[in-house]
């Protein structure tokens, strides 16, 4: 395939991609690919020192990035970072709303304080942060969100209620922003991701059980790393994806598909 094709089909030279969590897993997986496709990347998580390292480690790839540290949870934080990115020159046209967090125990042991740091982060999280760059999206006629939700939207298994429930609110809350701001020029999509190897999955990559599982599960029968989920990112933030709109992407090994 021409270079020349590749670069103006999936090239995303000119964009600015926030991406939320980008210091580890899955947000840094993207923030690399976004960055080696070409986009500026603006990497938050929780502390400075997260951001920084991971900032040198995309810089030491070539990519222009900085980073900022907020909690996706907290609207005045987030409110207050983008304002300040723009006045710095680096106002997102991608936002990547990928913070998670997690919390697996039955329904009846579920205090309702992590319950609701559940939707905190990955619900408020996701609306904080698409509420903070629309205006300026919508201003230029042309952005694009991408929300990372999960298997878990769609099918579940014990333990992960208040996950499940988050992951699926914010599958309809990719459908609401994607009709909601489609005609302004800016599409939305979800991924959702099988099981991974991060930290996120440490507890259940130890348990043998779980492996067995996961063997007999997924067609492809095994983990996925992060790099099998970033290029869809860069797909659907590139102009190959632009016609791409309130979709939710299952990258699982076939999970999903399999009785
Ligand atoms: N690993 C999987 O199997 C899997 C599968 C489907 C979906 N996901 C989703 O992918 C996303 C990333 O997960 P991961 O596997 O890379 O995990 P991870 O733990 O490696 O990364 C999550 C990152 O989010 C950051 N974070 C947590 N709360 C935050 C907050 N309030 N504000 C800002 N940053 C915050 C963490 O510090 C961390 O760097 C999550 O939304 C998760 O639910 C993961």
């Amino acid at each position: 395939m021409a270079a020349d094709y590749l670069t103006a089909t999936f090239g995303l030279e000119g964009r600015t991609a926030l991406i939320t969590g980008a210091a580890s897993g899955l947000g840094y997986s993207i923030a690399c690919a976004l960055g080696q496709a070409g986009a500026r990347i603006i990497v938050n998580d929780l502390s400075e020192a997260l951001c920084t390292e991971a900032v040198e480690k995309l810089n030491a790839q070539g990519i222009a990035a900085c980073g900022k540290a907020f909690d996706v949870s907290d609207a005045n934080s987030v409110n207050a970072a983008v304002a300040h990115l723009s006045q710095d020159g680096w106002q997102p046209n991608v936002l990547v709303s990928n913070a998670g967090n997690q919390s697996r125990m039955p329904v009846v042991e579920q205090s309702p304080e992590m319950w609701q740091s559940l939707f905190n982060v990955h619900v408020n999280g996701a609306f904080n942060c698409a509420r903070a760059v629309l205006p300026n999206m919508i201003e230029k006629g042309d952005g694009r969100i991408i929300l990372m939700s999960s298997v878990a939207a769609l099918a579940s298994m014990p333990g992960i209620s208040a996950y499940a429930a988050a992951k699926g609110a914010l599958a309809s809350f990719t459908r609401s922003l994607a009709v909601e701001y489609g005609g302004k020029g800016i599409t939305t999509n979800a991924l959702a991701p099988g099981f991974v190897r991060t930290k996120f999955t440490v507890a259940l990559q130890e348990r043998d059980q779980f492996n067995d599982f996961l063997h007999d599960s997924v067609p492809l029968g095994r983990w996925a790393q992060p790099e099998d989920i970033a290029p869809a990112v860069v797909y659907l933030a590139s102009r190959a994806g632009s016609f791409v709109n309130g979709h939710l992407l299952a990258i699982d090994g076939g999970l999903l598909a399999q009785m």
